[in-house]
């Protein structure tokens, strides 16, 4: 954070969709060879929610739409929108009144996007600024791969940023971070400019996630827990001090691992996996929107955000909460 910055970023509206259609851990008995238990006790996870029609631009939009609503703010006042996902519609975005972009960022997108957001708020050039993470997983899962398809689901959520003069509150400081070598245990490598799509590229299902689950969970675990450790030491955080840790939520065990490392008891996580499994870009904002809602966030906690993805792509943000 610059320390002759005027303004501190802080979020000051929240929203979030989930589709309706649901599969339960039951149903992927039904279409490969898994069970129940082996689901939820190797993932935490127990359900998630599948888009049936439309693209990504449903989840981001309603999502959008949730936070207006609620919060009372028009399209018109929004200066810039900053969608993170992996799963756009199309490959050109389109907005009006506001500008805005996407952010590709994988597991983390959500927060790179929120610091590129508070940068622009922090700024004083923009003052009001959409940051959502949405992403439609069912769109890029092979449903005939046990390893992948029991993971993921479809969600999006977003924050509105605004600027306060009070630098104690909103976003402090991030550890942020990428590194190519997990091209080879996660990567999607058809569809794109190197591999753009073919009958051949189909055949191969080269338009799905692969992932080599057992070496991006060492990493993972790893990369979660010495960043989000890192930026406790750097602010001087103590276990204490800490209200909650937004982790991305991919997998229980490495929510748990990055929890103990940072010496925070369970009811310090925030978690949301069992019910949506791993929704990529909207794992973090989903799970403050949820958290907020119940009235379990208040004014002045001190909150980690900690992520990774693909790429590999990873970090953490401390924020103080600033809205009751
Ligand atoms: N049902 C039953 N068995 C399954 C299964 C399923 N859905 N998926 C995999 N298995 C099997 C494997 O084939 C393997 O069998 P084998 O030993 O005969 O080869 C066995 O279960 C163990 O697999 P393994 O990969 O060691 O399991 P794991 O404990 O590592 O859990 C993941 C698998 C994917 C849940 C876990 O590795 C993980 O969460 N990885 C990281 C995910 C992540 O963070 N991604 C980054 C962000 S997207």
């Amino acid at each position: 954070m610059p320390k002759d910055k005027k303004y501190s970023a802080i979020i000051t509206a929240l929203g979030m969709y989930v589709p309706d259609k649901v599969y339960d851990n039951k149903y992927f008995e039904s279409i490969v060879d898994t069970n129940e238990e082996w689901i939820l006790t190797r993932t935490g996870i127990r359900e998630r929610r599948i888009l049936e029609k439309g693209g990504t631009s449903v989840l981001a939009t309603n999502a959008a739409l949730d936070l207006m609503q609620r919060h009372n703010v028009k399209a018109e006042e929004i200066d810039c929108i900053i969608v993170a996902t992996v799963t756009p519609d199309m490959f050109f975005p389109g907005a009006v009144n506001a500008w805005g972009f996407d952010l590709e960022a994988a597991c983390s997108g959500f927060l790179f996007a929120f610091q590129n957001g508070c940068a622009l708020v922090e700024s004083g050039q923009y003052k009001k600024v959409m940051v959502i993470g949405a992403d439609k997983m069912s769109s890029i899962t092979d449903y005939t791969d046990r390893n992948i398809c029991i993971l993921f689901g479809d969600a999006g959520a977003a924050v509105l940023i605004e600027p306060t003069e009070d630098k104690s509150l909103g976003l402090q400081d991030s550890i942020l971070r990428v590194d190519g070598s997990g091209e080879d245990s996660l990567h999607m490598r058809g569809g794109g400019s190197l591999n753009p799509p073919t009958h051949e590229t189909v055949d191969k299902k080269m338009h799905y996630i692969y992932q080599d689950g057992k070496a991006v969970f060492k990493v993972a675990v790893k990369g979660m827990a010495d960043v989000s450790y890192e930026l406790m030491q750097k602010n001087n955080l103590k276990s204490d001090d800490i209200a909650y840790l937004v982790p991305h939520q991919a997998n229980m065990r490495i929510i748990d691992a990055t929890a103990q490392r940072m010496g925070l008891s369970k009811d310090k996580v925030m978690i949301n996996i069992d019910r949506y499994g791993n929704t990529t870009a909207a794992t973090i904002p989903s799970c403050l929107v949820e958290y907020y809602r119940n009235g379990k966030i208040k004014k002045g906690d001190k909150i980690i955000l900690s992520a990774f993805g693909a790429g590999y792509t990873w970090g953490a943000s401390y924020i103080v909460w600033a809205i009751d």
